[in-house]
């Protein structure tokens, strides 16, 4: 019989998750398509392998840029080819839970059912993120009692507050680490006339990039080259520049995530203050960002264990408990 799989299919990252086995597939979430035929070749590492390796009209692409689901047909060759390297055949079709963004549309909702089947699934469910993310902090979800998470993704941000299995609050912002990387980027380029990539300002971000200040601050180096002359320089760039570059970002994520507990009932409010904000996704991960939130929502924030793999790992606990919990699943449309 076909595991059951929970796949998280984020802006930045996919992961699958194997009902009795765990975590199967951890991989960025970039695909290389053949520019001419717009045929889907590989995915994940495999797709960063090719390209450089194979002719000019094959390119890497992130399909998802802002967790939305634009492209059906890429969508679809992309889970085709995601569940072909997790063991899916035509003889074994396994069942499929898919974590959404819980601001998915229904058209959107759809589109992913239907990708799923024609991939190969034999049934497709879905999931919202929030509340996968919840389960994955070991939330007691189906109590009368609120819980908050703030999932910082690569291409969105959200803020939720679930009680008794559902999610009462809830605030989605597109605007993600991608978000601050890019932010990055046109700082370096308005302020040193220097252009660098997007996995350059990455780098910078996760050398050095705060939303609040840290203990041990130091400087990086940063190669790029003068728009100017086009040849390569480098320049110094300082923690509180990098800050400084990101504090739109950060402000617009922080204040989301007050918004939404200023959503939640007083009793709710109540109960999220007792234990506190979850956060999780890997923007979590970001320096100071976890201060900055519990100094501006005043309620303690905890960073959870495993913050990229928290989504998928939540999926996988409905998987596990597949009867009982199926009724935080999304209904069909
Ligand atoms: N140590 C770190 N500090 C800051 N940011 C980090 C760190 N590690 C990872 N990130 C950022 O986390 C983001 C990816 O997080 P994650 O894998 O949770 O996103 P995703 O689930 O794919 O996206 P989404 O949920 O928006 O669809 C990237 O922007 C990455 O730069
Ligand atoms: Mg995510």
């Amino acid at each position: 019989m076909a595991r059951d799989l929970a796949i998280d299919l984020g802006t930045a990252n996919t992961l699958v998750y194997a009902r009795g086995k765990g975590i199967i597939f951890n991989e960025p979430t970039v695909i290389a398509v053949n520019a001419r035929t717009r045929d889907v070749l590989a995915v994940g590492e495999q797709a960063w392998a090719m390209i450089g390796r194979t002719p000019g009209h094959i390119v890497a692409e992130r399909p998802l840029r802002q967790g939305a689901i634009s492209d059906f047909d890429i969508t679809e060759k992309m889970l085709r080819l995601l569940l072909q390297r997790c063991g899916v055949s035509r003889l074994s079709r396994p069942r499929v839970l898919i974590c959404v963004p819980s601001a998915i549309t229904a058209v959107e909702r759809r589109a992913v059912r239907e990708a799923a089947r024609l991939a190969g699934a034999s049934a497709a469910y879905l999931i919202e993120q929030p509340l996968a993310a919840a389960i994955g902090a070991g939330l007691a979800i189906h109590e009368p009692m609120g819980s908050m998470v703030v999932d910082v993704g690569g291409g969105t941000s959200e803020s939720a507050v679930v009680s008794l299995g559902g999610l009462v609050a809830l605030r989605a912002l597109r605007c993600g680490g991608f978000d601050v990387d890019a932010a990055i980027q046109s700082y370096v380029r308005r302020e040193y006339g220097l252009a660098i990539g997007e996995r350059t300002a990455e780098e910078i971000k996760l050398a050095i990039g705060s939303a609040a200040p840290v203990a041990d601050e130091v400087k990086a180096e940063v190669r790029g080259r003068e728009l100017l002359t086009g040849m390569p320089k480098t320049v110094v760039l300082s923690p509180e520049e990098v800050r400084q570059a990101a504090e739109d970002q950060v402000t617009q994520i922080v204040r989301a995530a007050v918004d939404c507990l200023g959503d939640a009932a007083p009793d709710l409010a109540q109960d999220i203050l007792w234990h506190g904000i979850h956060l999780v996704g890997g923007g979590a991960l970001l320096r100071g960002l976890g201060a900055r939130l519990a100094d501006e929502t005043a309620v303690p924030v905890h960073l959870v264990s495993t913050p990229l793999e928290c989504v998928v790992l939540g999926a996988g606990r409905c998987l596990d408990s597949f009867d009982t919990l199926q009724s935080l699943f999304l209904e069909d449309d």
